[in-house]
């Protein structure tokens, strides 16, 4: 069998979550494979709503094995409040599987994301604050702590030395944290609901899940990857320097669990039918006039991690594309279609003009120089007409299909399980 992965094609936010809690029933595991607490991932089924943030959206299926992959990064306190609110659905400790290869998130970490961002003033890049760019930089200074290290004696010790290490860069910045708060706490009531947290964590299934998956797909199971953060947010094909510390792709998945290429199957690739962006970076097709607003207000564009405003414009085909190769997309999936319920016309970019010139490449530095091109197309009054969907949405569907030489597999028209259609 084959690992099957469904990431995000633009900045984050797609609808991941709520595309994984339909498909898991087709599955035996699902496995976040990179990102951290930086993700929240929405899923509403049976009237109740929860955000994931490290959790694989897979939890709250009957019979499906949930696993934190190795290429992820954990916060022990975050995940212990998740742990909690999905315990009142389901069981998830019986359920859920975590890498002794995954990093830490210590709240140093955290102070060290606040003083980088402090440090950057006007050029910060937006970050969720949650400690992901100074925890992979540990990991890939091969100074991290993981979680196989609290099955070891000397946890404390490593702990405190790179603390301290941390505090002593710190200081070195000149960053006062004195009044940071994380989680709604200050840094000595953090440290100590973390550390409280970090003892819970002991009592889960901590083991090697590289041969957890392997086994799986050996023994015939099927595995779903669930990306997180998006294309346009990869570490070295987004919009560097505005972009997320880990490999978001279809490439990380291999990483990010431990499998190999040749285990790789479909890929299901998810936008929606616009476009949004959280943070600091270049967004070709944003809308700053009331249409932007409009999208914003319909689709709930309010981040579920930091409850930022995101910003809204239209759906970019030509990043889509270049989003698609990346990714080696074999399937499209297409999510918020209702939120465009109602528009008379709407706008796809296909090209950007760079200096007077029309290209379908996206350039090494995408900035304000690349001028959207965009093609109009009717809009629909709603995406679905007898259960079919509306001829117009059709027609917009096949444009985009033929652009991207792909098939669509899933159209999400609402945040319910329901409300989905497969094709
Ligand atoms: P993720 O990070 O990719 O999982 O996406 P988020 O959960 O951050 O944001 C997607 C938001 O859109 C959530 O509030 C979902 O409940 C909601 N959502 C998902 N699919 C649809 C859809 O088809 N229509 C509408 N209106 N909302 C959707
Ligand atoms: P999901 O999985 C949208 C953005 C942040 C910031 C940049 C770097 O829910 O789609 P980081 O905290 O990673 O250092 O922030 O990346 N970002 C996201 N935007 N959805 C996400 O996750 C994001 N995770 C990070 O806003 O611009
Ligand atoms: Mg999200």
């Amino acid at each position: 069998m084959k690992v099957d992965v469904l990431l995000g094609l633009q900045w984050g936010d797609e609808g991941k979550g709520k595309a994984v809690d339909v498909l898991t029933p087709h599955y035996d595991m699902v496995a976040r494979f990179q990102g951290g607490p930086n993700a929240g991932h929405t899923l509403e089924f049976e009237g109740h709503k929860m955000v994931l943030h490290t959790i694989p959206s897979g939890i709250f299926r009957e019979n499906t094995k949930n696993v934190i992959g190795n290429g992820v990064i954990i916060d022990p306190y975050v995940l212990g409040l998740e742990i909690a609110e999905a315990s009142a659905f389901t069981d998830v400790k019986s359920k859920l599987f975590i890498s002794q290869k995954a990093n830490l998130i210590l709240p140093t970490h955290r102070l060290l994301d606040h003083a980088n961002e402090a440090a950057m003033g006007s050029k910060k890049i937006g970050s969720t604050l949650k400690g992901i760019g100074p925890t992979y930089t540990d990991k890939t200074a091969r100074k991290g702590l993981r979680v196989g290290d609290l099955l070891t004696g000397d946890f404390d010790t490593k702990y405190r030395q790179l603390k301290a290490s941390h505090l002593r860069q710190i200081e070195c910045m000149g960053f006062d944290y004195s009044e940071v708060r994380m989680e709604g706490m200050l840094f000595a009531e953090y440290e100590k609901a973390w550390l409280e947290a970090v003892e819970r964590l002991r009592n889960y299934a901590l083991v090697s899940t590289e041969y957890l998956i392997n086994n799986a797909l050996s023994a015939g199971q099927s595995v779903l990857a669930e990306g997180a953060q998006g294309t346009l947010l990869d570490v070295d094909f987004g919009t560097y320097p505005y972009v997320t510390s880990s490999n978001t792709i279809t490439a990380g998945a291999c990483n990010g669990l431990g499998v190999g290429p040749s285990s790789i199957g479909r890929v299901f690739g998810l936008f929606k039918a616009y476009c949004t962006r959280v943070g600091t970076g270049i967004f070709p097709t944003e809308l700053f006039d009331e249409t932007g607003e409009y999208l914003r207000q319909q689709g709930h564009e309010f981040g579920a991690t930091t409850k930022r405003p995101r910003r809204c414009g239209w759906i970019d085909l030509n990043l889509l594309r270049y989003a698609c190769m990346l990714n080696g997309v074999t399937d499209l999936i297409m999510m918020k279609t209702d939120v465009l319920n109602g528009f008379e016309t709407i706008k796809a970019c296909t090209e950007y003009e760079v200096a007077g010139v029309r290209t379908g490449e996206i350039p090494y530095r995408l900035d304000e120089t690349a001028v959207p091109v965009y093609r109009e197309f009717e809009g629909w009054k709603q995406p679905l007409c007898e259960g079919k969907l509306d001829s117009r949405l059709e027609a917009y569907l096949h444009f985009v299909e033929q652009f991207l030489g792909r098939k669509t597999f899933m159209v999400s028209y609402g945040p319910d399980r329901d409300e989905t259609l497969l094709f």
